[in-house]
């Protein structure tokens, strides 16, 4: 079981830090823990965020947890050499195609959010978005036109096959779930968005137990604040999914808590808190490590089929905010190793 440790910038390395403990706390057999340089860390170190002795230790393993990209100061490099190339560039030679970001509320904690109590009592959802496609990974590019002008371009596209997978995994999503699956998209305009909904319609025919509906992205960013609690399942692309994930992060209340699975074919994976690398708190031992310590949680489950040790993970989380444990981004003054301890006392 052999798991590549990628921390990251920012508070990365201290949230990674309090999953890696929790991890070991569990004594699971044969756990070996491979750290590697990504992001602006990597950058300084070896001249590129994502360097070939990173990637050769994630393709040596059998899942990656990770922790945050992301330096303001490096913004100014050309955008290959940028942090988040490292998470992009892992997605993409990794065929991490679907990514998973579960967004719940957890019991007491209702009065965290910006919307009322009761509307975001209710909410228990997953975003199942595509992750190796669309606009992302299209051709792009800076252009100088015959009349001078400069123009910006980016390519959005969809293969029938690359939708069909992720449709696949939203259904067996939702299969496992209240069995409702809404896509998402903006076929009112885009003709990617039409091949899509084409191609949703065609594999729900294999998915007869699932409920299949298709929303608008600017109807769903609505929908999403004024009755989150109508969705189970939602599936929708690179660029909606990213938008509209971040936005049920912030219905929830706590961008602290999410955790997310990045999934190729097979049992390999990359998880992650939703998380940025929060630069104004880096280093102060002040940022909420629970979203990395349930990424874990998701990397046992998905990974390697460790349903047991998931849940162990996902209770002792629980149990501490029933119990009152509150990072900063909760209100409270739980410092991160103490809410580490907090989830190891109750594991
Ligand atoms: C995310 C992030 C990334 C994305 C960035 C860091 C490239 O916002 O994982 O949602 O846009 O996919
Ligand atoms: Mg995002």
């Amino acid at each position: 079981m052999r798991i590549a440790v990628f921390a990251g910038d920012g508070i990365g390395p201290e949230v990674i830090g309090e999953a890696v403990r929790v991890l070991e706390a569990l004594g699971i057999d044969g756990l070996e823990l491979v750290e590697g340089d990504v992001g602006g860390a990597a950058y300084r170190k070896h001249g590129h965020p994502l360097p070939p002795e990173t990637l050769d230790i994630a393709r040596s393993c059998g899942a990656i947890l990770f922790g945050a990209v992301g330096d303001f100061s490096l913004d100014h490099l050309d955008r290959q050499l940028r942090p988040e190339q490292a998470v992009l560039g892992l997605r993409r030679e990794l065929g991490l195609f679907a990514n998973l970001r579960p967004a719940t509320v957890f019991k007491g904690l209702e009065d965290l959010t910006t919307l009322r109590p009761e509307v975001a009592a209710a909410i228990d959802l997953l975003i199942v978005r595509e992750l190796n496609g669309d606009v992302y990974f299209g051709e792009k590019g800076i252009r100088t036109l015959e009349d001078g002008r400069r123009q910006g371009y980016d390519i959005m596209s969809y293969a029938e096959d690359e939708v069909r997978r992720i449709a696949h995994t939203g259904f067996k999503a939702a299969m496992g779930r209240g069995r409702r699956l809404c896509s998402v998209d903006k076929a009112n305009v885009l003709d990617t968005s039409q091949l899509w909904r084409d191609v949703m319609i065609e594999v729900s025919a294999e998915y007869p137990e699932v409920e299949l509906s298709h929303m608008y992205v600017d109807n769903a960013a609505m929908q999403l604040v004024k009755d989150p609690g109508q969705f189970d399942v939602v599936v929708t692309g690179n660029m909606f999914g990213d938008i509209l994930s971040d936005q049920a992060s912030m219905c929830v209340g706590s961008i602290g808590l999410l955790a997310s699975a990045s999934l190729a074919e097979g049992t390999f994976g990359l998880y992650e808190p939703i998380h940025g690398s929060a630069p104004d708190i880096a280093g102060k031992g002040l940022a909420n490590p629970m979203a990395t310590i349930l990424s874990a949680a998701m990397l046992l489950r998905h990974s390697y089929q460790l349903e047991a040790e998931a849940s162990r993970i996902e209770a002792a989380v629980s149990k501490a905010l029933a119990d009152g444990v509150r990072g900063g981004d909760l209100g409270g003054s739980a410092g991160t190793r103490e809410i580490g301890d907090a989830v190891i006392a109750r594991l």
